[in-house]
């Protein structure tokens, strides 16, 4: 299996690795075919414009090297943007921002976007109640 060079370098050296204290919301997603687990948590803070931006993220990730490169990049791609945009992260930008993933391992990306989404509507649900 050939990884590219920045798979590799978010899989030796991840970004935001761990789990943050008192999350505003809390995202998990498992692949029942490979048994790989992926929990995102976020903070949410209003920006200048009031809007609601991803302030800080972390995950922790229970899986293959794909997986953890993707979470590493996910949360990457998500520090900083708006609620709104952070949503619309799909498993494409992940692997395009990675380079290209082996086609066996694309579904390690939905893992990375899927449980930022988790996080997300975790947070729009207590924040509703
Ligand atoms: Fe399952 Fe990568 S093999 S997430």
């Amino acid at each position: 299996m050939e990884y590219s060079k920045k798979v590799m370098e978010h899989f030796t050296k991840p970004k935001n690795m761990g789990e943050i204290k008192n999350p505003d919301g809390i995202g998990t997603v498992g692949n029942p075919v490979c048994g790989d687990l992926m929990k995102i948590t976020i903070k949410v803070s209003k920006n200048k414009k009031g809007k609601e931006v991803i302030k800080d993220v972390k995950f922790k990730t229970f899986g293959c090297a794909a997986a953890v490169a993707t979470s590493s990049m996910v949360t990457e791609l998500a520090k900083g943007k708006t609620l709104n945009e952070a949503e619309k992260i799909t498993r494409n930008d992940v692997a395009e921002s990675l380079e290209g993933l082996p086609p066996l391992k694309m579904h390690c990306s939905n893992l990375a976007s899927d449980a930022l989404k988790e996080a997300i509507k975790d947070y729009r649900k207590k924040k509703n109640k």
